[in-house]
């Protein structure tokens, strides 16, 4: 059943973190509806704009409503990533998502509250959410590199004042992740102080946080050790999942892991079964695979239990 982000957000609100998986397509759709029902978990599918391009927008709405039937007791959100203001609003007009996010992080602060305020308002009118981002996630977004120099953390008063003027429902901060499977150079840990800070301002508020795969280390192995050549990944202590919720992160999103996943099943089938070429085989166990991921996030995330 799709519900409102909202009422998930209060659900969770400094207890656990809702899961936010990005999908492009069916067996993404099935391992996640699979993995979300077998950890008993509440959760956000999320589209980002060059998910809606893939096929097509029709046909990912069209997968997420069949999936919805197949696990009748399925409890979700759909959301829009990392949106534009014209992508907001057509998928305001759309009828079928919960809530959108508008990211209008790379613009200056004015030009940021102004375009928020805009999209919150067509987004209010139809009871949908808007969540926004102040300061800048380092890493790869579709249309957009931030390299590490010019990522920035957000500033705690100006996220106050920000929230304040724009009247968004849940805010993204930039506390240390970013995009991608190229996190950090060795191990970092979220920026709790910041954080803690950001509450502060925002008491009872949903922060939401960015780039938050874990790049597991072993996965990566398995991808090189078939074929790969992805050097240098490093992701977010997926044990700082509880932790950052605890401090008013209710939705934590995830892409990058469901991707690793996805090559190193094809990659290692592949070269097992070199005399393949049905992709079904593969699909099967990267559904099965998938979902075994899911439930395993959604219990460090603590939603795992929660429906
Ligand atoms: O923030 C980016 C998300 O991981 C979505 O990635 O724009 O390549 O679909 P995408
Ligand atoms: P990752 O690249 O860490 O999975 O982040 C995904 C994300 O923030 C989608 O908006
Ligand atoms: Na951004
Ligand atoms: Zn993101």
């Amino acid at each position: 059943m799709i519900v409102t982000t909202a009422q998930l957000f209060k659900h969770a609100y400094g207890k656990y973190a809702v899961g936010a998986y990005n999908i492009n397509n069916a067996e993404q759709a099935m391992g996640l509806f699979q993995g979300a029902i077998d950890s008993q978990a509440p959760f956000i599918i999320q589209i980002s704009k060059g998910a809606r391009k893939y096929t097509d927008k029709r046909m990912l709405e069209a997968i997420i409503r069949s999936a919805g039937e197949i696990y009748p007791e399925a409890i979700f959100a759909v959301h829009l990533d990392h949106g534009d203001e014209q992508t907001c609003y057509d998928c305001i007009d759309s009828g079928f998502f919960s809530s959108v996010m508008i990211d209008a992080s790379h613009d200056p602060f004015a030009e940021n509250v102004a375009i928020t305020k805009r999209v919150v308002e067509r987004a209010h009118a139809k009871g949908i959410s808007v969540e926004a981002e102040l300061g800048m996630l380092g890493g790869v977004e579709e249309d957009i590199q931030v390299d590490e120099g010019n990522a920035c953390l957000t500033d705690p008063a100006e996220a106050e004042e920000f929230v304040k003027q724009t009247g968004c429902d849940s805010l993204a901060c930039a506390i240390g992740t970013s995009h991608g499977a190229f996190k950090f150079k060795g191990r970092q840990s979220l920026h709790f102080d910041v954080l803690e800070k950001i509450k502060g301002r925002l008491p009872n508020f949903p922060l939401v946080m960015h780039g938050s795969s874990s790049v597991p280390q072993d996965e990566v192995a398995k991808i090189n050790a078939a074929g790969g050549t992805i050097q240098d990944s490093m992701g977010v202590d997926p044990k700082e999942y509880l932790p950052a919720a605890k401090l008013g992160v209710t939705k934590i999103n995830i892409d990058t892991d469901g991707r690793l996943v996805w090559t190193r099943v094809h990659r290692e089938f592949f070269r097992n079964n070199p005399e393949q070429f049905d992709f079904r085989p593969p699909g099967k166990i990267f559904m099965a695979e998938y979902a075994k991921f899911i439930a395993s996030r959604n219990e460090l995330l603590g939603s795992a239990g929660q429906l």
